[in-house]
């Protein structure tokens, strides 16, 4: 059964200038990592005099509402990230930030918005609504693992299906991609420091030089992903910072590579993890230095229920019209820690194309993290209407995504 609000969007139309409102407020005052106080008054606020009932996070500066329909049933919680990035804001935008070195250039402001205007909406129709919708509004995104502190503060208890929603300024206004399966890459840092022997670079024979030892494994690294990894269960290794020396005539003791890992299987993820150490400990060893191996285990792969992300795309095509929707190639290789979400609970994210109007191609347009990010604001409407059909369709089928 499928209950159709074909007015649906025009709803959330209604809610767009309160949601834009806020949206910008936020953008002019972004917040980093789990203490985000200023975005939590502000998500506090526009939540009041609604049906809900509302917590706050201890160890975090998070917002949990709940919102309990007419008719008993399932529990499906819609997600919203709240923090920005530490980078310098160049848009140019009236409302742009006013916090040095901050800014939201992942979109999360709008995600808070169009979460804020879903909850209102929604508390429009509770009395349709078969079950309970629980809004996680949720710091600490970037880097810091909110979603995993929230779990610990019991966010997904009692819940049957989770959703979230991923501005995407690289794919067309208004249309949703998604995908079944590995959605999203994991994401680890790697560190590893090779040490020799220090001495006068016009003497090498007396010393052990860590650099050609460092040099040799950035490369070898490179062939062992190619050579050892499935095409098509893929991973990325990335030496992004290579560091050693302080002058022209002196061999430093130590080398240190930094980088990142990125997978979209765990199979593969741990595997590089042993082939890393293998090879930076085997040439090491064969220049007769040291290593020193480093693996920060970040986010784990974002994996779609199968049955959720086609349940979604269904949603779209009802709700925002047809040809809205379309199933990715390929994973994202960016990380999300909705990835900890996921390993509980049956759910999907989704990407929703937010091309501002003048850029003629969308992937002309700057990405999510860049400086120069803009979003195309009136499709938060659409946001907005997909967040509230997927929790009322879910409800409505309690909770049983069987495709009809
Ligand atoms: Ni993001």
């Amino acid at each position: 059964m499928t209950i159709i609000h074909d007015d649906l969007l025009d709803a959330a139309r209604a809610e767009l200038p309160g949601v834009v409102d806020l949206r910008r407020t936020l953008h002019r005052h972004p917040e980093l990592g789990l203490e985000l106080p200023r975005t939590q008054a502000a998500v506090l606020a526009s939540l009041e005099g609604l049906p809900l009932e509302v917590r706050t996070g201890d160890s975090l500066t998070s917002v949990v509402a709940d919102l309990d329909g007419g008719l008993p049933g399932p529990t499906v919680l819609l997600r919203g990230d709240m923090d920005a990035l530490p980078m310098p804001e160049d848009t140019g935008l009236d409302f742009a930030s006013q916090i040095d070195n901050t800014m939201h250039a992942c979109g999360h402001d709008a995600h808070t918005a169009m979460l804020v205007g879903a909850a209102r909406l929604l508390s429009e129709r509770r009395d349709e609504l078969a079950g309970r919708v629980r809004f996680m509004f949720q710091p600490g995104e970037e880097g810091s693992g909110g979603a995993a502190l929230m779990m610990d503060e019991g966010v997904l208890d009692g819940v049957d299906g989770a959703f979230a929603i991923h501005v995407a300024p690289n794919v067309p206004a208004g249309i949703v991609g998604w995908k079944p399966g590995p959605t999203l890459a994991s994401a680890d840092e790697i560190e590893i420091v090779v040490t020799g022997r220090g001495g006068h670079a016009s003497t090498p024979q007396w010393a052990n030089d860590p650099v050609p030892v460092a040099c040799e494994l950035v490369l070898a690294l490179q062939s062992m992903v190619t050579r050892t990894v499935d095409v098509f269960d893929p991973a990325v290794l990335t030496i992004a910072q290579v560091e050693a020396g302080t002058t022209h005539n002196v061999i430093p003791e130590t080398a240190r590579l930094l980088g990142t890992l990125r997978a979209v299987s765990e199979r593969t993820r741990h595997a590089v993890w042993e082939r890393i150490r293998r090879v930076a400990e085997g040439i090491a060893a064969a220049h007769g230095c040291t290593v020193e191996i480093d693996i920060v285990q970040g986010y784990p792969v974002t994996v779609n229920d199968p049955r959720f992300a086609s349940f979604v795309a269904g949603v779209v095509e009802e709700h925002l019209g047809p040809g809205r929707e379309f199933q990715m190639a390929s994973p994202v290789m960016g990380a999300e820690d909705f990835s900890y979400v996921l390993q509980q609970v049956p759910g999907a994210m989704v990407f929703l194309g937010v091309c501002p109007p003048d850029n003629p191609e969308p992937f002309e347009a700057p990405a999510c993290h860049s400086n120069r990010m803009i979003l195309h604001e009136d499709v938060m409407a659409d946001g907005i209407a997909l967040h509230a059909a997927v929790a009322t369709d879910f409800l409505a089928r309690n909770g049983d995504l069987t495709p009809i």
